[in-house]
């Protein structure tokens, strides 16, 4: 049996994320497991969900720290107590600094709900849905010292429809992030992802995507 990536999973809010990882990594889809669940947020979802399948759970309330910094220390601690080897952000709510960073480079991975470049930070839905873009999706990304810059692994693309709220808009892409998160921790798990510079390479690379799309469409 292969060894399985470690991981640890570090969310603020349900925990839908999460439990798309959980769901792979119980039916054997990914090659990881899941060590320990971090949350800084007492009532987030997510402890619930880590609960349920039996792993291990830890609140790091940043509340209780007066540095960032410290904080932060804190849960790096505790990543390397269980042996975490990626570092997997799945709704964490808080801007992390270089010390944790550091402790794993290129090992900490982030889902944000748009197609970046285009709209890092918070709300992004309403957002996206306020520019009129006709196209927004889903990114997976290593994390770097900025706000939703580090290099890009993996993306979805949904259509954004004209009764869109943020909330339909937020569901279509929910369920594409499901996809590829897990996604994304299996190329790492299986050792094919290399990162130099801005640059993220699939190796060996997988089939190349040939499919255009176009909002409206060109026919009607
Ligand atoms: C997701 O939209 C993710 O892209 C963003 O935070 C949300 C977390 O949702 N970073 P959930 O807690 O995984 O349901």
């Amino acid at each position: 049996m292969t060894k399985k990536l470690r991981l640890g999973v570090l969310a603020s809010g349900g925990g839908t994320n999460l439990q798309a990882i959980i769901d792979r990594c119980q039916d054997g889809s990914i090659d990881a497991e899941i060590a320990v669940v971090i949350t800084n947020n007492p009532g987030a979802g997510a402890l619930d969900r880590a609960d349920r399948a039996g792993i291990s759970t830890l609140c790091i309330n940043h509340r209780d720290f007066s540095q960032r910094e410290d904080f932060d220390k804190a849960v790096v601690g505790a990543l390397q107590d269980t042996g975490v080897e990626l570092v997997v952000l799945a709704g964490f709510m808080r801007i992390i600094t270089r010390t944790f960073i550091d402790a794993y480079p290129n090992r900490i991975i982030n889902i944000h709900p748009a197609l970046l470049p285009a709209f890092p930070g918070l709300h992004v839905q309403q957002q996206a849905i306020d520019y009129g873009a006709r196209f927004s999706g889903c990114t997976v990304h290593f994390v770097d010292g900025g706000v939703d810059t580090g290099p890009i692994i993996i993306q979805a693309v949904v259509p954004v429809h004209p009764e869109d709220t943020a909330d339909d808009l937020a569901a279509r892409i929910l369920e594409q992030e499901h996809k590829i998160y897990p996604r994304a921790i299996q190329l790492i798990a299986e050792g094919r992802v290399c990162v130099a510079g801005r640059q993220v390479t699939i190796k060996p690379p997988c089939a190349a995507v040939d499919a255009s799309m176009v909002n409206p469409p060109l026919d009607n």
